[in-house]
């Protein structure tokens, strides 16, 4: 499928400096589906366009299209029927949820339920990031000489010779024994969490902290 000449044109001419990912539409007939640059006196044949697309849009609900027939329409010839068809843009989704349970357990210490987070042995702090800061880069003094470590990427990851990897990191945080087998400080508390959270927990360190 190509797009068809008016299509480019409304879509390079008008919101898009690119086609968007998946955009497609038939021209089969030799005709674009859609026609709407003539303004408001072809607007039965508009609103059949319209019509014909948010069929295709049942059929194409991972592309981008209805964000394309939200604009059109916006920016078109506005009438009760073209509301009725028209979809509005998608707004960007919301992270997931285990990445909103990762965040508040390091930020504060408290899952998604608001249950806090506990340790084998009562812990010197209560959060993740009382001790290794809120960005995760640690260099925190604390009682007993220990110094908190950089949990950001660069630090766990690239300048490492045996990187960690989620289910290291997931060792470290619950058992205390690191990346390359050793024993961390006992400062570290060692962990008591659910699956769910330490695995939250472990994927936010691993891909949130930069
Ligand atoms: C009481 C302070 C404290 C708290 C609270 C704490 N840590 Fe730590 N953490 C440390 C210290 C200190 C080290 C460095 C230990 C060492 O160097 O042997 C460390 C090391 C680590 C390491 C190993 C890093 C490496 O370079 O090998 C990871 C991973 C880690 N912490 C994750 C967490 C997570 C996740 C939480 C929250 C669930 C947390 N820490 C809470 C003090 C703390």
């Amino acid at each position: 499928m190509t797009l068809g000449p008016n299509t480019r044109r409304a879509v390079a001419g008008g919101h898009f400096h690119r086609a968007p990912r998946g955009f497609a539409l038939s021209a089969s007939n030799g005709k674009s589906g859609l026609e709407f640059e003539s303004g408001c006196a072809s607007r039965r044949r508009d609103i059949r366009a319209l019509r014909k697309l948010a069929d295709m849009r049942k059929q194409l609900l991972r592309t981008r299209l209805p964000i394309v027939i939200g604009l059109i329409v916006a920016t078109g010839c506005s009438t009760s029927h073209t509301n009725t068809t028209a979809s509005p843009a998608t707004t960007a989704s919301p992270p997931p949820a285990s990445t909103t349970n990762g965040r508040s357990i390091f930020q504060t210490g408290k899952d998604v339920s608001g249950v806090q987070i506990v340790a084998r042995e009562p812990p010197l702090f209560r959060s993740c990031a009382a001790c290794h800061r809120a960005d995760g880069s640690g260099g925190v003094h604390l009682p007993g000489g220990a110094v908190s470590a950089d949990l950001r990427h660069a630090a766990l990851v690239t300048n490492q010779k045996q990187p960690y990897t989620i289910a290291l990191l997931e060792r470290a945080i619950s058992t205390g024994i690191d990346n390359t087998g050793a024993s961390l400080s006992p400062v570290m508390p060692r962990w008591k969490l659910s699956k769910q959270d330490l695995q939250a927990v472990a994927h936010y360190v691993f891909t949130e902290l930069k």
